[in-house]
């Protein structure tokens, strides 16, 4: 499955057609590939009287205004700021208009597909029936086949193209089982295989990693003898701990018997069969925060998650241990939420968990990429209970440090997706990713071949930069280090200890190929372009200057202490900043909270309009595909964004920008 440049063209030719009008018979085509996405090779005809499952994707109203509603609520400037929506005036703003509904109702009735057959999906944006391939060519003007993967021997049905009348087209956005191919592959046997590209990748050898990418995730150093760790900060560049932490962004965090603002959460998600071990965190509390010894997250299982204990390693408990010891052990006694996503079969995607906490967001998985539930395997440790749609509320800060390359997807898969959480943020959920730990490279440090499209091993090519980190409703954080002779005990004011990480991992960062530039963040990238030597043309990234960059912000993301699989070792990676920047922005939240104020939601907004609320990084890159990368530099960059947090700035800022009175937002 790998970017092939015929999706590029498809979304090209999706956004710039155009409907003239013309009358009810003419048909339009609405997507069109171009060719066979490599390793698949077209077969046979479809029989017409097979049965298909066929979708149809609703436009959704007022999508083109989405992006005012949320700098509505979240621009330090506006006087709407913090009043965020209740889930209900969300989805009531997006629904499809009834107009929508009907007109492609009235589209299909008049082919033949009786209401009878056709199903409103509950959040009202999909319309889903069953038809036969003859019924489905017909009504499609489309030409379905088997294609066969060249290495699985899997089949997937698919067409080139297909049209719609030219008056309803405008109320579609996809329909499916049509051109997506984008596929995951699945195992013919194995059936522990999770799905690729979201999972935190397993070190070589550990004999659970067969097909798995080397994904996002933290990166193994050496063992660490914890009883040697000298006291006082003044290792800090050797080994990261909980204090370090709280020396380099300046905040001390509760003390064990705080009294917790009512309404606060932070939840981490993590996607099975990564799982966290009780014992590690008891070892880790033990020795850094003595009383949260014990103290487990609140389960969240979406879709039969479970943490599973049978299999160990750093590969399956790396990230969740290291994502839950700094996440606890900086807001101890603030409670995390663990969504624990997907069964042991299958795995889960994104879009998985999204629907686990969003009802109305259901029905639109691509059962080519997510997770397929219940489970149609029928083996062991399969979850065969109904799909999750909206059982667990959202918590007010989400932090996942695991990714897709952006060539993984396709545009209007990771623009559906991008929207969700565009719609997270008008709640005042603040969503966080870790923004990837190889450079300008893609996972697994590979690159974008500019003829083929086809991923290669990173030592030339095009940058490939990561979704979701590139979707401008997320915040996406780098990893920086601590300088080796930076003393946290004695930081005089004005110094910055840390650079962009350049040990092991290299902070993710660059610019998307899918995603526009937002207006909160043009005035930092226009200047960014203006004031900077860009070392590098077209040839390697889009340097038009009109797309996002990323990433926003930056934590330290190296040498972390954590106990993992019974001992200490120290990890590396943007999969530790992201937890780590998550929890100071709880602490914010509890303030803010205790005070009758609102959380702090989407925060990119504020923090480009008071980037001094953030310790500038200006020394580093973020090599990959055969470059130094982008350099740290004064203002934002492309490899630590604005910077790291300063806990009593960012509190401050944000105490000035919410206004009291506030009555609603979400699961208050
Ligand atoms: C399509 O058929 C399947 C299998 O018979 C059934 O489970 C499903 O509910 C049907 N879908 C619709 C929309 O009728
Ligand atoms: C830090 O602690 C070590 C041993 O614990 C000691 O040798 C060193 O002098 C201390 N340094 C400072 C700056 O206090
Ligand atoms: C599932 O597998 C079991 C044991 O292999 C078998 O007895 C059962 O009939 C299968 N169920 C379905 C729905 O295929
Ligand atoms: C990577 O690919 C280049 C170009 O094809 C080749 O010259 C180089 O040896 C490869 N490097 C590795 C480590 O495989
Ligand atoms: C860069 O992105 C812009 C905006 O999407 C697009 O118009 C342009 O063609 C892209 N340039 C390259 C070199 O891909």
């Amino acid at each position: 499955m790998r970017f092939s440049p015929s999706i590029v063209a498809l979304a090209i030719l999706v956004t710039s057609a155009v409907a003239s009008p013309i009358s009810r018979s003419d048909f339009v085509i609405h997507e069109k590939r171009h060719s066979v996405p490599r390793l698949w090779t077209r077969g046979e005809k479809l029989d017409s009287s097979v049965v298909i499952p066929v979708r149809i994707a609703l436009t959704q109203s007022n999508l083109e205004s989405g992006y005012q509603f949320l700098e509505d609520v979240s621009h330090p400037s506006s006087k709407n700021y913090g009043k965020h929506w209740t889930p209900k005036e969300v989805i009531d703003k997006f629904k499809p208009s009834r107009e929508t509904v009907t007109a492609v109702r009235t589209w299909l009735e008049e082919e033949g597909i009786s209401r009878s057959r056709i199903r409103l999906s509950p959040g009202r944006n999909w319309l889903e029936f069953n038809a036969t391939v003859g019924e489905a060519e017909r009504l499609l003007r489309a030409e379905y086949h088997v294609y066969e993967h060249d290495q699985s021997g899997q089949p997937h049905v698919a067409c080139t193209e297909y049209s719609v009348p030219a008056h309803v087209r405008r109320h579609i956005d996809f329909v499916t089982p049509t051109l997506h191919f984008d596929a995951k592959i699945k195992p013919r046997d194995a059936n522990r295989l999770p799905r690729r590209g979201v999972v935190p990748a397993v070190k070589p050898g550990t004999g659970h990693d067969i097909g798995l990418t080397d994904g996002w995730k933290p990166k193994l150093g050496q063992d660490v003898n914890v009883q040697s760790l000298k006291p006082n900060l003044t290792a800090c560049a050797t080994a990261t701990t909980l204090d370090c932490l709280r020396a380099l962004y300046k905040f001390k965090g509760f003390r064990d018997g705080h009294k917790l603002a009512k309404g606060n959460s932070y939840g981490i998600v993590e996607y099975t069969p990564q799982a966290y071990v009780p014992s590690d965190l008891d070892e880790f509390m033990t020795k850094f925060r003595p009383g949260a010894v014990g103290v487990r997250p609140i389960l969240d299982s979406i879709d039969g998650g479970v943490v599973q204990q049978e299999s160990k390693s750093f590969g399956l408990n790396g990230e969740s241990d290291l994502d839950l010891e700094y996440a606890i052990g900086l807001v101890y006694p603030q409670p995390v939420t663990l969504y624990q996503v997907g069964d042991l079969v299958e795995g889960a995607s994104f879009n998985n968990f999204l629907d686990g906490i969003d009802g109305t967001y259901c029905g639109g998985d691509d059962p080519t990429q997510d997770g397929v539930y219940p489970d149609p395997y029928n083996v062991t440790g399969a979850y065969e209970g109904p799909e999750d749609c909206g059982t667990f509320a959202p918590t007010k800060v989400i932090s996942t440090s695991y990714g897709y390359n952006e060539a993984d997807l396709t545009p209007a898969y990771e623009m559906r997706q991008c929207n969700e959480y565009m719609k997270l943020g008008m709640m005042g959920v603040t969503v966080l990713y870790s923004s990837g730990d190889y450079g300008v490279a893609g996972n697994s440090g590979q690159c974008i071949d500019p003829t083929t499209g086809a991923y290669n091993n990173g030592t030339s090519g095009l940058f490939n930069p990561g979704f979701p980190a590139t979707c401008p409703y997320v915040t996406a954080v780098g990893a920086t280090q601590t300088k080796a002779n930076a003393n946290l005990a004695h930081l005089p004011a004005g110094t910055q200890p840390e650079t962009a990480c350049e040990t092991v991992i290299y902070s993710g960062g660059g610019f998307s190929n899918v995603f526009p530039l937002p207006a909160y963040q043009a005035p930092a990238v226009t200047s960014w372009f203006k004031n900077n030597n860009v070392p590098y043309g077209a040839d390697r990234f889009n340097n038009s200057g009109t797309t996002r960059g990323f990433p926003d912000v930056a934590a330290n993301g190296a040498n972390y202490v954590i106990a993992i699989d019974g001992k200490f070792s120290l990890v590396f990676g943007t999969s530790a900043s992201s937890p780590t920047f998550g929890s100071i922005i709880t602490l914010i939240n509890d303030k803010l909270l205790s005070a009758g104020k609102p959380t702090v939601g989407f925060i990119n907004p504020a923090l480009y309009a008071h980037p001094d609320v953030l310790n500038d990084v200006v020394e580093g890159g973020n090599r990959g595909c055969g470059t130094p990368g982008f350099t740290a530099v004064k203002g934002w960059d492309p490899v630590t964004g604005l910077g790291t947090p300063d806990y009593g700035k960012m509190l401050k800022m944000f105490e000035g920008l919410a206004h009291g009175g506030y009555g609603g937002g979400y699961g208050n």
